[in-house]
């Protein structure tokens, strides 16, 4: 059994490592006295605990109601878990971990060029776990590859990316991507043009971490100026998707996929959600599944998860190999 201490000693770890010493101190200060944390998480051990806490905190300083509590100086933060103790208790149990992470984009958009491919058809985009559906807007951002560009040439946001081993071949990023209809499932949408949906995202993102707040500036402005803006649904895609997938159009390919958000789910719901898309499948309107898993010859390495590819009726097929935040990539052809 990990206890508190322990959670907050393995993400002071990880703090560090992805670049923010703000939090790795904060969370080896509670590492070794836990005691001024309790009040607000009680039993909560869970290994994200010191994710949402932090983010409350954040969340604080933003909105300018607690704005040393991040100063570094572990006496300032203290000082805002008791003067804030209710605000902050009530926002670690109500927001799970809420990132959206437009970078990831780099991986989405050979993918669907990849799919549209296969089939010469127009897309239908439904994602499973949007957040605030930054990454629907794929196609409105623009993309620099070792082998070529694409995108609108006054996208507010430019992606790169480091591209490992195969590179996306030049004839891809060739390709035209008609995105017809955009579409997402989530327990919790966010609206990122409203103050609040933005601060919530941005209260997510560890200090120190100014190129994801950069991204994500310029994702939400694109959003405000897409006049259609992505449809986000609010519910359990467990539960929803069946549905959507029964209605789905013969003239598009509908494309069902997600970036870390089904490889939190239970096994047998993961299993259950594969068997709902294989049965859709089964009516023969156009279906593509993409998907991020683990890779098992890549523990330990940071390119430890697979995108996969699968257009019915061909074969599932590993497209990429990637790490978490999509800043590398190592294209499958
Ligand atoms: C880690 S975030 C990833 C967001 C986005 N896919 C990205 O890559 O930036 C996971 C998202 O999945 C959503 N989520 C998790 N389980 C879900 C479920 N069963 N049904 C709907 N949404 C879910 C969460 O609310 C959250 O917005």
């Amino acid at each position: 059994m990990s206890t508190l201490a322990d959670v907050f000693r393995g993400q002071a770890q990880h703090f560090e490592a992805l670049g923010s010493p703000v939090y790795a101190r904060l969370a080896e200060h509670l590492a070794d006295d836990p005691l001024p944390a309790l009040p607000l998480v009680g039993n909560d051990e869970r290994w994200d605990v010191p994710l949402r806490l932090f983010a409350a905190v954040h969340y604080l300083v933003l909105s300018g109601d607690a704005p040393d509590a991040l100063s570094g100086h572990f006496e300032d933060f203290a000082a805002a878990l008791v003067e804030h103790e209710d605000a902050l208790r009530a926002r670690v149990e109500t927001h799970g971990v809420q990132t959206n992470e437009v970078q990831r984009c780099t991986m989405l958009l050979p993918t669907f060029l990849a799919a549209t491919a296969a089939t010469g058809l127009p897309l239908e985009l439904i994602e499973l776990g949007p957040s605030a559906g930054l990454n629907l807007l794929v196609d409105r951002y623009r993309y620099r590859y070792a082998n070529g560009s694409f995108g609108p040439a006054d996208a507010l946001l430019e992606l790169t990316v480091e591209e490992r081993g195969e590179r996306v071949p030049a004839a891809v990023l060739e390709r035209e991507l008609v995105i017809r209809r955009r579409r997402g499932i989530d327990l919790a949408p966010v609206d990122a043009t409203t103050a609040d949906g933005y601060l919530l995202l941005r209260s997510f993102i560890w200090p120190g971490l100014d190129e994801r707040v950069a991204r994500l500036d310029a994702a939400v402005e694109t959003l405000r100026r897409t006049p259609e803006r992505p449809e986000l649904i609010a519910g359990d895609y467990t539960e929803v998707l069946p549905a959507l997938l029964a209605d789905r159009p013969a003239d598009a390919l509908t494309v069902v996929f997600e970036t870390f958000s089904t490889i939190y789910l239970p096994e047998v719901v993961a299993r259950q959600l594969a068997e709902a898309l294989e049965a859709a499948a089964g009516d023969g309107r156009p279906l593509a599944w993409a998907s991020v898993r683990r890779w098992e010859l890549g523990a330990g390495t940071d390119a430890a998860f697979e995108l996969e590819l699968r257009v019915w009726p061909g074969a599932e097929q590993v497209v990429a190999r990637v790490d978490p935040h999509g800043n590398t990539l190592d294209w499958r052809p």
